[in-house]
């Protein structure tokens, strides 16, 4: 009864809360947020002094006294406190959004990684109770990631999916709506942009931050080698001495630097192909795997990927939004795909 009264006043709420980028999808509006998952932070007071894009634009430029902080690192959440402050600015601009002026209990469906503990899952329940939801359901992300490409993964067939986002990278074979084998990793975009400060300090003793590193990797970085080749001016430090210097660095200097973790994403995908029941390999040779999260944006990775497992590749479209999207669908018809919503807390039955 209660819930059927919560219902008929809630707003449905799907989000993606990333380790590097967070997105809320309102149920019959689409997605209303898209930003980055960072939180600055007044280390005097304990203050929140910005969230999401203007707190980035902060990142490498604050005083001593305020830190840009990213709540959640790896997919889990690593600062409890942050991440609920986060969710409820999240929240607070759904309710915007949404013009409810009194009462808003939003349910929302939450994308978390496959692998997650229970306590882990418990932890992002209760950030997004105490910030304000009503309700609190998670789903995996890869299945999200396949229900926002509307893949029918209800079928007896094998849907690959592979998510590399800032921190993770999501390796799952779906069929019948569960997840039949998987593999998370916490090796993702991320990992790629320290790289690229590792090879500007050891190879050409420049000092460069993580912003420039993120935009060199977004302007020349590739997994595979380019048609064209491409090339970029860098400024930072001069190790040596200690003055500004600017360098050029081409996409196959940025590629063997990045060489490592991208073949430890490679050799994951093989092994989870190597697990995967051989019934459900055909439908993979037959259908593929589909790439999604700002890590399938690396130029030509679909190639690599197709060159190492021998299985052809694709990005989903949009793969930024693929998870958030997934999480849209859950949200318009939280009925429908019940089973496949994790809720520990007893009184979070749907109705
Ligand atoms: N054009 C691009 N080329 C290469 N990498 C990109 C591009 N655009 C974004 N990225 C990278 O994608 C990553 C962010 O992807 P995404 O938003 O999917 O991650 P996330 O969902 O926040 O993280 P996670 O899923 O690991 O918790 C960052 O590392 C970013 O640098
Ligand atoms: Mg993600």
């Amino acid at each position: 009864m209660l819930n059927r009264l919560l219902s008929s006043f809630s707003t449905d709420v799907g989000i993606d809360l990333g380790t590097a980028n967070s997105l809320v999808y309102l149920k019959g509006n689409g997605i209303i947020i898209n930003e980055s998952s960072t939180v600055a932070i007044n280390n005097k007071t304990g203050q929140v002094l910005a969230v999401g894009e203007s707190a980035k634009r902060i990142v490498g430029r604050t005083p001593m006294h305020i830190s840009a902080i990213r709540p959640i690192v790896n997919g889990v959440i690593a600062d409890f406190d942050i991440t609920q402050e986060m969710l409820r600015y999240f929240l607070n601009k759904t309710k915007e959004f949404a013009r409810k002026r009194m009462v808003f209990y939003p349910r929302v469906v939450i994308g978390v990684p496959s692998n997650l503990t229970e306590v882990e899952r418990k932890a992002v329940e209760d950030a997004a109770l105490q910030a304000g939801a009503a309700r609190a359901y998670l789903v995996d992300e890869p299945i999200a990631a396949a229900l926002g490409a509307r893949f029918p993964i209800e079928d007896p067939t094998a849907h690959f999916i592979v998510d590399i986002g800032g921190g993770t990278t999501e390796i799952a074979v779906i069929s019948m709506s569960g997840i039949v084998a998987s593999r998370s990793l916490k090796i993702a975009g991320d990992r790629f942009n320290e790289e690229i400060i590792k090879f500007f300090r050891d190879e050409l003793r420049l000092l460069i931050g993580e912003p420039t590193a993120e935009e060199i990797k977004i302007a020349v970085g590739s997994a595979y080698p380019l048609d064209q080749k491409l090339e970029v001016r860098v400024r930072g430090r001069d190790l040596s001495t200690g003055l500004p210097k600017e360098v050029v660095a081409a996409d196959a200097q940025i590629r063997s630097a990045i060489a490592h973790p991208l073949s430890i994403i490679t050799d994951s995908i093989k092994e989870i192909i190597e697990k995967t029941p051989p019934e459900l390999v055909g439908d993979i040779m037959y259908r593929g795997i589909y790439l999604c999260g700002g890590g399938s944006l690396l130029k030509n990775i679909d190639r690599l990927i197709e060159e190492e497992s021998r299985v052809k590749t694709s990005i989903i479209d949009d793969p930024m939004t693929a998870v958030v999207r997934g999480t849209g669908v859950i949200s318009e018809d939280l009925d429908k795909f019940r089973d496949l919503l994790f809720v520990s807390r007893k009184k979070q039955l749907l109705l």
